[in-house]
């Protein structure tokens, strides 16, 4: 994908001669903090015969797309995102649009379908996506609310379900619980009929309460080891907390699901600490665990019910307009994000190129 400006006072500038290829984006060169980062005019993507191209509504902001713009750890651009740079210069993973254009071998959509899921580069105006991570989008849930749904949402989903295997009436601990992921693993678990606890930072024990919390853990002042309670279900999301004073926490048949945690080394992230915990379950009574999300249009249609029902609703702590999206980076990167950070794409654009909203 070529670059045609690199910020945003040249893209609106270019912007008036340009024939309708061209889009603007939220683009990067190398890798790095949120600095890298410009809004500028790239190429429009083009689809696969299994894609659809969507013009975005909205996108939204998650750690897996801060861990894709500073390329940390390392392990990811081993994993094919660029060893030196970035592959896919647009950043962005969570979205909710329209489609505008289908491939040869689409068979679940049709032009002017809402949808939301997952597209890589979702910060544009359009963003092509496979058919098979999107589904259509409930007519009661806003574009915002769908856009921040997916990637946080799924894996909440799956922590709880597939993997926690939570049943009605047990005590969860969320660890993490003012997050993207941890805010809808509260809501998701109450849902459930979980009795959920939650732990976050000062500034967030409210929304978490709010989220359906009963006893709130304050992450800066309390030791987990100082809480008397024992869980049958414990959501690792924040922390790195170490596995003993984990397990501590659980009952004697409990679930531990370690989700994930910033701040670890800088080749691995720390995932030494998941395989750890994989390796000693079989010797303990507990059952210690970790997983990878999947990006499956089945995952997020069990979220969508969720959602339809207004159990779950998506937390959102912040709307940022496209032009504003390093700076909602830069939030997230300083830890002051809470919950979901929406980027809003459409009405960003000046040219619509007549396609309908
Ligand atoms: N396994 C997977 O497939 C998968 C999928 C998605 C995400 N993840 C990983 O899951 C993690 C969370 O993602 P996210 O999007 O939810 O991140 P996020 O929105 O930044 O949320 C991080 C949470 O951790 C809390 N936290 C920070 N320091 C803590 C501490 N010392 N002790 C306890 N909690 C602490 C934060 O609380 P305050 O902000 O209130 O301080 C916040 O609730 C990331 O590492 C991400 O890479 C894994």
């Amino acid at each position: 994908m070529n670059l045609i400006a690199e910020n945003a006072a040249e893209a609106t500038t270019r912007e008036t001669d340009h024939n309708g290829n061209h889009m603007r984006a939220v683009v990067q060169s190398r890798y790095g903090d949120s600095s890298v980062l410009s809004v500028g005019l790239v190429e429009r993507p083009t689809i696969e015969p299994n894609e659809v191209l969507l013009e975005v509504h909205s996108a939204a902001l998650d750690r897996g797309t801060e861990h894709l713009m500073t390329g940390q750890p390392w392990l990811i651009r081993l994993a094919g995102f660029g060893l030196t740079k970035p592959k896919n210069p647009v950043l962005g993973l969570d979205v909710a649009g329209t489609v505008v254009a289908v491939g040869s071998e689409v068979t679940r959509f049709e032009v002017g379908d809402h949808v939301f899921g997952f597209a890589k580069g979702s910060f544009a105006e359009f963003a092509a996506a496979d058919e098979r991570k999107l589904a259509h989008k409930p007519s009661s849930l806003g574009f915002e609310g769908a856009a921040a749904a997916s990637v946080s949402g799924i894996t909440a989903l799956q922590a709880v379900t597939d993997v926690g295997r939570l049943e009605s009436g047990q005590r969860v601990l969320v660890i993490g619980a003012s997050g993207g992921v941890g805010s809808y693993a509260v809501q998701i678990a109450s849902a459930l009929g979980g009795i959920v606890d939650g732990v976050a930072g000062t500034r967030n024990l409210d929304l978490v309460r709010s989220l359906g919390a009963e006893d709130v853990f304050d992450h800066s002042t309390t030791d987990l080891a100082e809480i008397d309670q024992r869980y049958d279900l414990i959501l690792d999301i924040g922390g790195r907390n170490p596995i003993r004073k984990l397990r501590r926490l659980l009952t004697e048949k409990g679930t531990l699901v370690i989700v994930g945690g910033e701040n670890g080394n800088r080749v691995t992230g720390g995932i030494s600490r998941q395989l750890r915990a994989v390796a000693l379950s079989p010797f303990v009574s507990q059952r210690l665990t970790m997983f990878i999300s999947r990006e499956h249009h089945e995952l997020i249609e069990r979220l969508a019910v969720l959602l339809e029902s207004g159990d779950v609703v998506p937390a959102i702590g912040g709307r940022f307009p496209l032009e504003q999206a390093p700076e909602a980076m830069r939030q997230l990167e300083s830890g002051q994000a809470s919950g979901k950070t929406v980027i809003n794409v459409k009405g960003a654009a000046r040219h619509k190129e007549g396609l309908n909203s």
